[in-house]
């Protein structure tokens, strides 16, 4: 048998790769399965921007490869959208890459500026891939711990007392997922502040930035930010298109080109009517946003009253499409007790281990499901005791 690489032997497989394919194979249409495990919006783009791909898929002459750094439509609409919602200025021209997606830009930041034995920083709890990218880069993992009874925030005083002479990286994700918590302005402030004197580079992951959420924040208007800080963004959450993966990078020129060293040989530009429609999508008004969030409020309330059933507590003002649940404390083994839900009541919520150890004791619901699926999750468990 010919043997793996060496970097892929400590990473696993992405946990939702596997498990949705043991949840797909449970569900009938008897006792269809209810998926509340995953962000992946069921909702719609606008009209809009469906109609958008569809004129220009129709044009024979926008089907030839694009340039790797985006067409200039994408790159102006996103330039405007973070100068309307995040009050922050980009150079369209040097200050944006448009991406497959926020989790390309994952590996290709990480490809980009991390030596192997250099330090990483990845949130515990956090997204998986800061940690499975890191590990391909044979870079070292040092995790900040993310506690409850600090509210989830950042503890500058803490890392303020570690040794950070060898952080290269420090991944940020504000609004946080799974914890649902935005951080405290003033602690991202402390944080670039630690970024200028150690010389570490901070990326904030921000596709949560518009979901339940009053106060759009970007790393890149805390002031000192635009020299140790690159943002990545995306449309997967915040226009109902996470499988027409779109997103982008931004921050200053010379990070970009960086980046650019590696995604332009790894592929090239995106479908040019998919960036044209994306274009479209960021030029939306307002109400796109008041809308959306309107119909994740009305599900929230039943996403609680799915936890308050089951016994979890929460709390009741996170931001993004999920509510980070507590288990009850009779629960000890949150795997076991997922997998009971799953395999009992069809029900499926993701366990908070799989994002790290200060998840162990915790679930995740999504609202990325209808409200009639909802009724009938709180319908199956009518019978459950906690
Ligand atoms: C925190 C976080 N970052 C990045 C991503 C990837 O998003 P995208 O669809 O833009 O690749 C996700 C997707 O769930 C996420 O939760």
């Amino acid at each position: 048998m010919i043997e793996t690489a060496d970097r892929i032997i400590e990473i696993k497989e992405y946990y939702f790769s596997k498990k949705l394919e043991e949840v797909k194979s449970l569900d009938n249409s008897d006792f269809p399965i209810i998926n509340l495990g995953i962000g992946s919006p069921d909702l719609a783009p606008h009209d809009k921007v469906i109609q958008a791909l569809k004129t220009y898929a129709s044009k024979p002459d926008l089907h030839a490869y694009q340039s790797y750094r985006g067409i200039p439509e994408l790159r102006n609409a996103i330039a405007d959208y973070y100068s309307q919602y995040f009050e922050v200025k980009l150079d369209a021209n040097r200050e944006i890459l448009p991406l497959v997606g926020s989790k390309e830009g994952i590996m290709h930041i990480t490809q980009a500026f991390v030596n192997p034995g250099d330090e990483v920083f990845i949130p515990n709890p956090g997204y998986p891939t800061y940690a499975a990218v890191t590990k391909l880069a044979q870079a070292k993992i040092r995790f900040y711990d993310l506690k409850e009874e600090n509210n989830w925030q950042l503890d500058i005083e803490s890392l303020e007392k570690m040794d950070l002479s060898r952080v290269k990286l420090f991944w940020l994700n504000s609004p946080h997922m799974p914890t649902g918590v935005q951080y405290a302005t003033e602690d991202l402030h402390k944080l670039v502040g630690l970024a200028e004197k150690y010389q570490f580079l901070i990326i904030n992951d921000n596709p949560y930035s518009m979901i339940l959420n009053m106060h759009y924040q970007s790393i890149l208007s805390i002031e000192g930010a635009s020299e140790v800080a690159i943002e990545l963004n995306s449309l997967s959450k915040s226009h109902n298109m996470a499988g027409w993966r779109l997103g982008w990078c931004s921050g200053r020129a010379e990070f970009i080109n960086a980046i650019v060293k590696v995604k332009s040989n790894m592929d090239s530009g995106m479908f040019k009517p998919l960036q044209l429609a994306a274009a479209e999508a960021l030029k939306l008004g307002s109400d796109w946003f008041e809308n959306l969030n309107s119909v994740y409020k009305q599900r929230r309330v039943l996403a609680e009253k799915v936890l308050q059933k089951l016994g979890c507590s929460f709390d009741a003002n996170q931001q993004g499409l999920f509510i980070w649940a507590k288990l009850p404390s009779n629960i000890s083994d949150c795997e076991k007790w997922v997998d009971h839900l799953l395999y009992e009541y069809h029900l499926f919520l993701s366990p908070g281990f799989i994002f790290g150890t200060q998840g162990q004791d915790y679930v995740r619901i999504s609202l990325c499901a209808k409200e009639e699926q909802f009724e009938i999750a709180l319908n199956r468990l009518e019978t459950y005791q906690s």
